[in-house]
């Protein structure tokens, strides 16, 4: 039989809020990452999809350079010819940093749809701001010769070629990811089709308030990645000073209070400040406590407060193999002091 039969123990997808894009497109407010990173295969990763689809799901944050689309694809198709109303679903995809040039994004673009069997994309995104490849799994010191800063001229030949996929109808929203304010007011200023959402990491420890406020004054609606504070990320991703946001004092004591686990206070905390958060499980189990959160027992205006003070500027993906030769430090692809670094760093 290859009827789709939603999951008894699930949430009714239909209860679950959305958020609308300027555009007036809805967007489900939680979604469920795809990033197996090193260690979660493409087969686990496209059974968690399965499961969650059935729990209640229904935004699947997906990238052609996590490798795993095709085995996705083979779900949503399964779901969608068993009965899932295709216009339910929101599945966003990412171009990758080596497919930049227009005629490469097109092609990009087509074969994600391709692997994820669709007609369209409700969201496109560039993945990262830079064209600048590394291989999967690199080491973290690893730089590819041919790395470029950010090179707005070049990064709005893409945008064009994103807005022609928009005209064309393969695709119903574009947006970026992993950009910045001084970047934004380039986009903003060029763009025929503004964005319409930023994903960028937002966790307690790394709440990016400038940020997130210039996306919600400019109609940009924030995603928020690796909002549980990424716990199961690859040792390169790593550094001492890291924080980790489960282990927090005050993100225990709240998930004490509310007896949840303390990656579900994140999760709320993310729904009820505005983002949309997009965590990745290999667990059923908490796939659905992180659905079913958004639906119940609120942070108290205090607890928010008291997660807002959480912020450490803790950015746990620093992005340091898509440095340029010229450039001195990962801080270089942040726009830290409010410019955009050239080839010689910041002048
Ligand atoms: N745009 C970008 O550049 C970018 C960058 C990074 C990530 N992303 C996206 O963001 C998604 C999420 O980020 P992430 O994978 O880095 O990290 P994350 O969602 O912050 O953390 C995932 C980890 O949290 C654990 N977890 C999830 N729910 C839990 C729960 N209810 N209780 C206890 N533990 C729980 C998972 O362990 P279990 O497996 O044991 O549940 C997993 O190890 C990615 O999958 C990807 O789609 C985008």
């Amino acid at each position: 039989m290859n009827s789709f039969v939603p999951s008894c123990e699930g949430v009714d997808a239909r209860l679950v809020p959305c958020r609308v894009l300027y555009n007036g497109q809805k967007i489900p407010c939680i979604g469920l990452g795809t990033f197996g990173s090193d260690h979660v295969s493409p087969q686990e990763v496209a059974s968690v999809v399965s499961e969650a689809l059935k729990l209640g799901y229904r935004y699947i944050d997906c990238a052609a350079c996590y490798g795993n689309e095709k085995e996705v694809g083979e779900v949503l198709e399964k779901a969608v010819k068993g009965g899932l109303d295709r216009q339910e679903l929101f599945i966003l995809s990412k171009v990758w940093n080596d497919c930049h040039a227009p005629d490469k994004l097109v092609r990009a673009c087509e074969k994600s749809l391709n692997d994820l069997r669709l007609d369209y994309l409700d969201c496109y995104l560039i993945h990262w701001p830079f064209p600048n490849y590394h291989a999967p799994g690199c080491d973290v010191n690893s730089r590819n010769p041919e790395s470029r800063p950010y090179i707005h001229e070049e990064f709005m030949d893409s945008w064009r070629a994103m807005e022609g996929l928009v005209k064309r109808g393969l695709v119903k929203s574009i947006g970026v990811s992993n950009v910045t304010i001084p970047k934004l007011e380039l986009i903003l200023r060029d763009a025929d089709i503004k964005p319409a959402v930023n994903e960028m990491e937002l966790h307690p420890t790394m709440q990016q308030g400038r940020l997130f406020q210039y996306c919600i004054d400019h109609g940009i609606q924030p995603i928020g990645y690796s909002p549980i504070g990424s716990p199961a990320r690859p040792e390169r991703d790593r550094t001492p000073e890291d924080i980790s946001d489960i282990e927090l004092p005050e993100i225990v004591s709240i998930a004490g209070r509310h007896e949840i686990h303390p990656a579900t206070v994140c999760v709320k905390w993310a729904y009820q400040r505005g983002q949309i958060p997009i965590p990745f499980t290999t667990k059923p189990r908490n796939a659905l406590s992180n659905l079913k959160t958004v639906l119940s027992d609120p942070l108290s205006p205090e607890e928010m407060e008291a997660v807002a003070a959480c912020e450490r500027n803790c950015r746990l993906i620093k992005g340091q193999v898509f440095l340029w030769k010229g450039a001195k430090s990962w801080l270089d692809l942040w726009d830290v002091d409010g410019t955009i670094p050239g080839w010689d760093s910041y002048k």
